[in-house]
Order: C-alpha cells, then sequence, then structure tokens
C-alpha cells in the first residue's frame, strides 16, 4: 500500500471517528421507523406454516439481489452458510451464514432483525459493514422483504460462520459505521410503478449493480453514479451512455442478451461479472431484464472527446502488434472481432478502453472463463499468458488492443502490468 493511500485511509478514519462521535453524542439512531411493518414474534427457526408462494416470490428476490454470490463459499461450501472473502482497501470481510441455524446463523432472528440487517447494516451481533450492500438494500420493499423472510426461513438450517471478520484499528470498531452511514447512507426515494422504475429498482436495489460499477471515494462512499469501478483486482465499466466509455453503443437487447447468456455481440462477461451472470441475472424474467436495460439506457453519458491513438509507429505498438499475431489472433481474429459467444470482440469496445486497466491485465495474467449458463453452457475459456509475457510484452499487446480497429486511450505501461503480476501472484514469465 503506497503511503499516499496509507495517508488518505487514516484522514479517513479519523473523520469518521468524528462523525461516530458525533452521531452518537446526538443519540441518533438511524431511523428504522420503516421497519415497524416487521413481525417481531416468531424466530426464523421456529417450524412455521409458511406460504409456499411467498417462498417461491422471496427466492426470485433473493436471485435477483444476488444473495448466494457472497453468503455462499465458492467450492462446495452449504447454500448461504456464508464464510465468503471480500477484499476491501480496508482488509478482508468474511460473510455471516444467514440460514435459519440457531448458533451461527439467524435462527433465532425475529423479522424484524432481518429487516434492521438487510435494509440497515444492524445486525442483532453487531453493526455491518457495507461490504454488505445494505446501502442498496435498504430500498427493498416491505413486500419483497417479507417474501425474502418466507424463503430465508423455508431453507435449511445449516452450521457454518458467524463472519469472524477481523480488520486492523480503527476499521475493528465496527459503531464507526455510524458515523460512515452519517456521510453515505440515504434512506430515500420510494418505489414508483412503470418498466423504467422498476428496472431503476432493479438495478440500485436488488440488484447493486453500483456496488461495483460506481467507483468509491477513500472511505467506500460511492463517486460517480455507474460512472465505473474498481474492486478485488476487477475494473467493473461505465453503464451510462458514453460513447468511449459506457453502454453507448449497446441496444437495449444487447443488454439483456449478455444479462441473459454472459455474451452478445459486443462483449463475453469475466471475473465478478460472469459470476453475478451465472448466480443472478440469467435466471431473471426477461420482463425484469428489459426493464434494466430501459432504465440503463435512460442514464446520459458524459461528454468526452476521443482521444487520440497511439500512433501505429509506436514501438509499444510495434511490439504489441507482433505479439498480438502470435499469440491472441487465433482466438480473437487478425481484426480483433473475436469469435461471437467464444472469444471477446477487441476492436471499438468501449470496456477495451477503460480507464482503469485492472480487468484487462488481471485476464491477460491469470486467464478467465466466462460465464456458464443455461442459455450458453459451454463457458468459453482464456488462457493465462503470466508465464509467457514479459511485463513490457504484455503491456505492448495491451497498448495495441487498446489503440487498434477504432479503439483509442491510453498506453498501458510494464509497471502496470509488473503491479498486476504481483497483486494477482502471477507466476514470472520464462
Ligand atoms: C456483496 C456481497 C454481499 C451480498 C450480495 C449480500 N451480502 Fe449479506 N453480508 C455480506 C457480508 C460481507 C456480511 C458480513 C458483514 C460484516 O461482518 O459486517 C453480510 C452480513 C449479512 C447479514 C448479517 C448476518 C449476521 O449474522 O450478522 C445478513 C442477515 C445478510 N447479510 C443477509 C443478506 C441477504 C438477505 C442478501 C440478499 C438480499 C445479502 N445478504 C446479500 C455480504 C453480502
Ligand atoms: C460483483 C461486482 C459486479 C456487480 C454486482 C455487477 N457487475 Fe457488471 N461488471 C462487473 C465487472 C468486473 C465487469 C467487467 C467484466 C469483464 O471485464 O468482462 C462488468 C461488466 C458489465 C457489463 C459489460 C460492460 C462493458 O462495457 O463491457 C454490463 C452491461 C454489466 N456489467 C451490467 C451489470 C448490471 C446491470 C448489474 C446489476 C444487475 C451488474 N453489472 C452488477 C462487476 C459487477
Ligand atoms: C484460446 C483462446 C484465446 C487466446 C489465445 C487469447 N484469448 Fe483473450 N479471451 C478469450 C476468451 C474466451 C475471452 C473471454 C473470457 C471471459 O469472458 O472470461 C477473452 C477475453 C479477453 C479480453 C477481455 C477481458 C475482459 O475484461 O473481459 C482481453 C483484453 C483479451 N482476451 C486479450 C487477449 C490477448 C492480449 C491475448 C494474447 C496475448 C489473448 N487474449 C489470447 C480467448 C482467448
Amino acid at each position: 500500500m503506497s503511503w499516499l493511500r496509507r495517508y488518505r485511509i487514516a484522514i479517513g478514519a479519523v473523520l469518521i471517528v468524528c462523525a461516530g462521535v458525533l452521531v452518537v453524542l446526538l443519540m441518533r439512531n438511524g431511523d428504522t421507523s420503516a421497519d415497524m411493518v416487521a413481525d417481531d414474534t416468531a424466530k426464523a427457526a421456529d417450524k412455521a406454516q409458511l406460504d409456499p408462494k411467498a417462498i417461491e416470490r422471496g427466492r426470485a428476490v433473493a436471485v435477483a439481489a444476488d444473495c448466494a454470490a457472497c453468503h455462499t463459499r465458492p467450492g462446495g461450501g452449504r447454500a448461504y452458510a456464508g464464510g465468503y472473502t471480500l477484499q476491501t482497501p480496508f482488509g478482508d470481510i468474511l460473510s455471516s451464514n444467514i440460514t435459519p441455524d440457531r448458533a451461527t446463523g439467524i435462527g433465532d432472528w425475529t423479522e424484524r432483525d432481518f429487516f434492521r440487517a438487510v435494509r440497515h447494516g444492524r445486525s442483532p451481533r453487531h453493526m455491518l459493514y457495507p461490504a454488505m450492500p445494505y446501502p442498496s438494500y435498504v430500498r427493498i420493499s416491505d413486500a419483497d422483504m417479507h417474501d425474502m423472510w418466507s424463503y430465508f426461513r423455508s431453507l435449511p438450517a445449516a452450521s457454518g460462520d458467524t463472519g469472524g471478520t477481523r480488520l486492523g484499528f480503527p476499521f475493528n470498531v465496527r459503531e464507526l459505521m455510524l458515523g460512515w452511514n452519517l456521510l453515505f447512507f440515504r434512506n430515500d426515494a420510494p418505489a414508483r410503478a412503470g418498466e423504467v422504475n422498476r428496472g431503476q429498482y432493479l438495478v440500485d436495489v436488488l440488484g447493486h449493480c453500483g456496488a461495483c460499477h460506481t467507483a468509491k471515494n477513500a472511505l467506500g462512499g460511492d463517486s460517480g453514479y455507474l460512472g465505473g469501478g474498481t474492486l478485488q483486482d476487477w475494473h467493473a465499466p461505465a453503464l451510462h451512455n458514453g460513447m468511449q466509455h459506457g453502454l453507448g453503443s449497446w441496444s437495449d437487447a444487447d443488454i439483456v442478451a449478455y444479462l441473459k447468456t454472459g455474451s452478445n455481440a459486443h462483449s463475453i462477461a469475466a471475473g465478478p461479472m460472469a459470476e453475478a451472470v451465472e448466480h443472478s441475472t440469467q435466471y431473471m424474467p426477461d420482463a425484469d431484464l428489459r426493464a434494466m436495460a430501459a432504465y440503463l439506457k435512460k442514464l446520459p453519458g458524459p461528454a468526452e472527446t476521443k482521444p487520440q491513438p497511439v500512433a501505429a509507429n509506436d514501438p509499444a505498438m510495434v511490439r504489441g502488434a507482433r505479439v498480438y499475431v502470435t499469440a491472441c489472433s487465433g482466438c480473437h481474429a487478425p481484426g480483433g472481432t473475436g469469435i461471437a459467444g467464444m472469444a471477446t470482440r477487441l476492436a471499438d469496445n468501449p470496456a477495451i478502453r477503460a480507464p482503469d486497466t485492472a480487468s484487462l491485465t488481471h485476464v491477460l495474467m491469470t486467464g478467465s472463463r466466462a460465464a456458464a449458463t443455461d442459455a450458453n453452457p459451454t463457458a468459453a475459456g482464456m488462457p493465462g499468458f503470466a508465464w509467457k509475457l514479459s511485463d513490457a510484452d504484455a503491456a505492448a499487446v495491451l497498448t495495441y488492443v487498446r489503440n487498434t480497429w477504432g479503439n483509442a486511450a491510453p498506453a498501458v505501461s510494464a509497471g502496470d502490468v509488473a503491479k498486476a503480476r504481483r497483486a494477482l501472484k502471477a507466476r514470472k514469465p520464462m
């Protein structure tokens, strides 16, 4: 971690502490009166007559909200029993068991406990870190919350983790989240009817797309709505309608196809987005996917001027072109057009021009597997090139693809690749 980042985090921490203290002094308890609609008598583990229709609706809400992505340990963890590690700039945060197990899960909770935890980040155990996306979930409707409660009660109890997160000081003081909430937590804007509003509800609230696609400031608060964000060594590109960065060249149908199948004529989802498609969006009803597309296509993009591409006779471009022909063109095609559904189109692709190259260096170093979906069951794979390409070759080939076939973006430096190689613990070239 650079000294500058440490410095910023330290100042941030002091600010949060002050804000936290202020809030405690003011004795504000982050109004949770909205949760009075929740029942406070029955516990999750109590045998109950649950309405099968409510369970089914609740399952769909949990899928759209992708609760499983974070609450199920990858590689065979029991469903919703927790133990998934989220890397944040403040340290690793473990997700908790949300099955109705009395000891380690939510078995002893009432519906009101559940509402307060999911919508306000206040678990009976402690204040939650916003790695749990309650800042988005705060606007989940009462009806959807009731249904989800029925669904989680109906699950088999599984013993798991209560979330053994140990962050360093000051972030281990969970009461600081009071300060964080004061700064960044917004509890407003009721849901409205209509397709675009339904789309906004799905994008902002259940889908919590901004958790990845909106950049975070030094304190982990939002900055630049859906303008692109970086997390866990991946970059989630802008989702507004910018032409240089953003979905300006995508149609509604392109967005629907990407969310349903994991790929379209423009791109193939990799990394955390492949997971989101696999666990969540592929199972959402088409009407909901269309509503999200309709909403996203309404977001104006910023006025951007296309930069000049790096000149084709620049030494890095010449070197990159050579690497491309031998190592990449077999799959991505000589003209960068890729193979639909099999290898990402690199030509005129906003994600390839992204200001942050985390996803590009990530995929190039470690390789990647696309989403396996019901619609596209054989997930395409990109092999990792860490063993084969030096930092300079990897930087050159990325500079080349970012500045050829209609793309124009700043060059990637060998230093950027070296940094990614270290962070990803990828191997050194032979
Ligand atoms: C992006 C990852 C992520 C998603 C998505 C997510 N959670 Fe969480 N959740 C977490 C993490 C991490 C924690 C533990 C936070 C902490 O320790 O402060 C947590 C904690 C919780 C808790 C508190 C458990 C306890 O014992 O205190 C509940 C309840 C919960 N989540 C329910 C849900 C539900 C319901 C959904 C879907 C609507 C969901 N979560 C989606 C990451 C996530
Ligand atoms: C866990 C983090 C995460 C969440 C949550 C998430 N995304 Fe993504 N998304 C990413 C990443 C990372 C990429 C880049 C994938 C790649 O490089 O192939 C991406 C890519 C995309 C793209 C392709 C953009 C392009 O220019 O290629 C679209 C469209 C998209 N996401 C839509 C959504 C929507 C809609 C939601 C909410 C329903 C969502 N994402 C939620 C991380 C996320
Ligand atoms: C064996 C076929 C294959 C080869 C060879 C290959 N790729 Fe890929 N590439 C893929 C596939 C498949 C994907 C989609 C991966 C995914 O979505 O997880 C991809 C994705 C990408 C992406 C998009 C990453 C993102 O964020 O979505 C870039 C950039 C890329 N490749 C660059 C290269 C470069 C540069 C080379 C040569 C050094 C190369 N590829 C060689 C198959 C290949």
